[in-house]
């Protein structure tokens, strides 16, 4: 299975789940769509209802990637701050960049609307608190800088209406929330309706493009002919280098805090903090889950998710006195660009006919909501005034400090070739548990499972060559270098790697 759906369990995973069968015949199609979460379902979405035939693809289920795992707010408001933004792409950069979002949220009221979608999609106030250490000025600049992004609406405030004295804040109407699984479900339905087709479990190995009509190969060795491909697999397997030294992948963890119905206002929260906090309502039956993120690290670099769980717990019942237990805890996966914006368009490396969606920054429910809005106009061959800005082949000067820094990281991490293994024995091992063991000059990946069983495949990310790390939380090997995440037994689940750990070689 090559979902997200990892060791913990994400509030939006008891909706049940649309089931589709494996591809097990060659086909040939308008659009091969790559990916079922929200942008390759909006974007098949769209183009079946513009008359093409589509055809998606997916090696997990419907929803099991990051879409399964987010917190769903919907905000034109942009986390990185439109000061920065404005710093990097300029007031018309700024401008635009707000405005995709903003119609991405009206995108998706408008599908509920017209497609009658009980999703729970509601608009709300969003707001922006300081962090702990943050200076009133920040707020100040950021709210001059809405305004050159073209919102005129938003408020300074005493404080947020949060059940603690938040310090003041900036006030964003016109945000939204909804439930991302019930949505997405209900668009593969309107995709199947529309004449698309949709396969699950069903693992994309190779896309080609060059110099013919694309090809898609299935690890079953069966083929889409398409006349284009739009790649959605959140980190693109279409394109190996550029697009990933230009992003870093993150961790970043939420829980879900039963409260009572209404005890704490609708609106969607964060701070200025680094990582910063996000923090939403979802109302259930009798009650209310409070949903609190963050304490992201970069992937593969920490294993402590515990301590981080526990973090937010005593951060959320030191200020909402009204939590009672924690129902949920989960951790995905965002993927921040180094300046900022996601990549949506062409393949960078030039291929025919090949489109990618990434960089969600974690704002992917606007990104690809978004993503399917530009991906299907430029495969219908209709002008978008956006194509420039996400242009994934896009270099942005000013952001070459970040980006530098980002691959000193990458870098660094090639010292793990050197470093002792963490056990000498599979007998260190407890049951469900993983750990790096040295075999001469090579490091092993040494997983024991629940019945005691040990298994072993080669630590080096078959992506471009870093080391795995174990991840306590989800149970699988996470790549510190650009985000490849593989099960216990080597199974891809998070890209750009394609191919599983190879057998460890005794
Ligand atoms: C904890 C958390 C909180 C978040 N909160 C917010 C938020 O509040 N607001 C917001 O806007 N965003 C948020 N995000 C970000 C947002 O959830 C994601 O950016 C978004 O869901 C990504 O959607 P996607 O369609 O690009 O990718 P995914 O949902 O990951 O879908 C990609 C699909 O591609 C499939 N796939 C991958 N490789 C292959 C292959 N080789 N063959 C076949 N299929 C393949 C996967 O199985 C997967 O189903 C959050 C993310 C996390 C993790
Ligand atoms: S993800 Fe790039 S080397 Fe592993």
């Amino acid at each position: 299975m090559h979902s997200d759906s990892g060791h913990t369990t994400s509030i939006w995973m008891s909706a049940p789940t649309p089931r589709f069968a494996s591809l097990n015949e060659d086909i040939a199609t308008d659009v091969c769509v790559v990916g079922a979460g929200i942008a390759g379902l909006t974007t098949a979405y769209l183009l079946a209802r513009a008359g093409q035939s589509v055809v998606v693809l997916d090696d997990g289920q419907v929803g099991g990637g990051e879409t399964g795992r987010t917190t769903a707010h919907l905000s034109f408001v942009i986390d990185d701050r439109f000061n920065w933004i404005e710093r990097l792409h300029g007031e018309e950069g700024l401008r635009l960049a707000v405005e995709s979002h903003r119609s991405a949220i009206s995108r998706i009221e408008r599908i509920v609307l017209e497609e009658k979608i009980a999703c729970d999609f509601q608009r709300l106030d969003g707001f922006l608190f300081l962090g702990e250490d943050d200076k009133e000025d920040l707020l100040d600049k950021e709210l001059v800088a809405a305004e050159l992004g073209g919102i005129s609406d938003a408020l300074r405030m005493e404080k947020a209406p949060l059940p603690f004295d938040t310090g003041p804040c900036l006030r964003f109407p016109g945000q939204a929330q909804f439930h991302p699984l019930k949505y997405i479900n209900a668009l593969t339905r309107c995709i199947v309706r529309d004449g698309g087709k949709i396969y699950t479990g069903t693992h994309v190995s190779e896309i080609k493009g060059k110099p013919r009509r694309p090809m898609i190969t299935t690890s079953d060795k069966h083929t889409v002919r398409a006349n284009a491909v739009a790649v959605a697999t959140n980190s693109p397997i279409s394109d190996y280098v550029i697009t990933h030294l230009k992003q870093s992948a993150y961790r970043t963890f939420v829980i879900g805090v039963r409260v009572p119905t209404k005890s704490v206002p609708a609106g969607l929260y964060w701070n200025t903090a680094q990582p910063y906090k996000y923090i939403r309502i979802q109302p259930m039956d009798d009650h209310d889950v409070l949903l609190v993120g963050g304490e992201d690290h970069k992937t593969g670099q920490a294993d402590d998710a515990d301590a981080r769980f526990a973090r937010l717990e005593s951060w959320t019942r030191a200020r909402f006195p009204m939590s009672r237990d924690v129902a949920f805890r989960w951790s995905g996966q965002v993927l921040e660009p180094a300046d900022g914006l996601a990549f949506i368009g062409r393949n960078p490396d030039g291929a025919q006919n090949i489109y990618l969606a990434t960089g969600d920054s974690g704002q992917g429910m606007t990104h690809g909501t978004f993503a399917g809005m530009l991906l299907s106009d430029l495969i219908l061959g209709i002008q978008n005034p956006f194509e420039t800005l996400y242009d994934p082949k896009r270099v942005s000067p000013r952001a070459a400090i970040e980006l530098a820094k980002e691959n000193l990281n990458v870098a660094a991490q090639f010292r793990d070739y050197l470093t002792p293994g963490e056990i000498s024995s599979s007998d260190e091992l407890a049951p469900g548990s993983g750990a790096l063991m040295r075999r001469g000059l090579k490091k092993i990946a040494v997983y024991r499972d629940e019945k005691g069983k040990v298994h072993e495949r080669s630590a080096v990310c078959t992506h471009l060559g870093c080391i795995v790390d174990w991840n306590t939380a989800e149970r699988t090997w996470d790549c510190p270098c650009h985000g490849s995440r593989f099960d216990p037994f080597g199974k891809v689940i998070n890209g750009p790697a394609i191919a599983p750990l190879p057998p460890a070689v005794a």
